[in-house]
């Protein structure tokens, strides 16, 4: 196969430097392009994309369609990695990427496998995508993740791990905390990515990465017995987790631009749907038609969750969003 010229969107964020990441050390296989915002074209962030060599393309998705098709013509595979409260602006780069015969978009998925339907607001705003994709006859590849390993630790008395930890202190199990989600080490998204979008097998189908399968319990037990620590465990009852999504669901509703309270009902979605109906499984994910990485790249090694507590209790963990 000869290399694929791709554009990847959201090349800065958390999702999107893991990809950029596992893009760049394939460069046999892509040339790799960024999509950058006109609002964001001169932040030093992108001014670093250019210095790793990647071309950068500035567009604004919201505009005229036309100057959308005119930049995303001559692209091979267009990945989106769009932040979770702009979902609906891949409609129109969606529309464009038919008119510009891009072979392969891969939207923004790179959550929890979940239906769709009421169950994670973002996953409906996701859908919304899909369908239009879909409607299109665009060619696509849709790929989730689990959970980041990054977010999915409790910290520990000591404090050792508050540096790495978005939330502090972070030690709540949900329902009984037995439900087994899958996991994804971040720095392997790109890894994985960069292996399905020359995968022909995916094309037009879901696919699912994971490096293990373990539930709160099991995490909150590796990390007390990998850091000699005993971590006081808070419990949240499966209807403390339906009543927080019914509550900031409502605000939302009331105040839609209210941004911490969008990402507080985001988070309690996702609860609700890993640790009370249990969707983010290998077999829920089955059932579902999507195709399991670990089985289409059995050679591949991702970083099992116990490697990256080590990092993390070592001091070595990153601590996100920090760009
Ligand atoms: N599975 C998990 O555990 C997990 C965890 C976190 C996130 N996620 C999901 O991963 C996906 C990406 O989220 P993230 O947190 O990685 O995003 P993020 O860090 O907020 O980054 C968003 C990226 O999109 C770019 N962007 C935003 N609007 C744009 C536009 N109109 N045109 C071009 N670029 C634009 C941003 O660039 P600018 O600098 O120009 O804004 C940035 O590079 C979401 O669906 C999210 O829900 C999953």
């Amino acid at each position: 196969m000869s290399k694929q010229t791709v554009l990847l969107l959201g090349a800065t964020g958390g999702t999107g430097s893991s990809i950029l990441k596992g893009l760049l050390e394939n460069r046999e296989f892509f040339d790799t392009e960024a999509l950058v915002q006109p609002s964001s074209a001169d932040k030093p962030t992108v001014q670093k994309l250019a210095e790793r060599g990647v071309k950068i393309r500035v567009a604004d998705i919201g505009g005229p369609l036309d100057a959308l098709v005119k930049t995303l013509t001559g692209i091979d595979v267009l990945i989106s990695a769009i932040g979770a409260t702009a979902q609906l602006a891949q409609i129109q780069l969606a529309t464009a990427a038919k008119e510009a015969g891009v072979k392969r978009f891969v939207p923004c998925g790179f959550i929890t496998v979940t239906p769709p339907g009421g169950v994670m607001a973002l996953r409906d705003d996701k859908e919304v995508v899909y369908q239009h994709i879909w409607k299109l006859a665009l060619p696509y590849t849709i790929i989730d993740v689990g959970y980041w390993h990054q977010i999915s630790f409790p910290t520990v008395p000591s404090g050792r791990v508050d540096y790495a930890s978005l939330i502090n202190p972070n030690v709540k199990i949900h329902a009984d905390g037995n439900i087994p989600t899958m996991l994804t080490d971040l720095r392997d998204i790109g890894r994985f990515v960069s292996l399905i979008i020359r995968d022909p097998r995916t094309l037009n189908q879901f696919v699912v990465t994971y490096s293990d399968v373990l539930s709160e319990h099991e995490i909150f037990n590796l990390m007390e017995e990998m850091s000699g620590e005993n971590i006081g465990r808070k419990y949240v009852s499966a209807d403390e987790v339906e009543a927080s999504r019914a509550r900031f669901g409502a605000i939302i509703r009331a105040e839609p631009n209210n941004a911490m309270a969008r990402m507080q009902s985001f988070s309690a979605d996702y609860n609700f749907s890993k640790y009370v109906r249990g969707d983010n499984t290998p077999t829920y994910a089955a059932y579902l038609g999507y195709l399991d990485a670990r089985e289409l790249y059995p050679d591949f090694q991702p970083r099992r969750f116990k490697e990256f507590v080590a990092e993390l209790l070592d001091g070595k963990a990153e601590k996100l969003y920090m760009r």
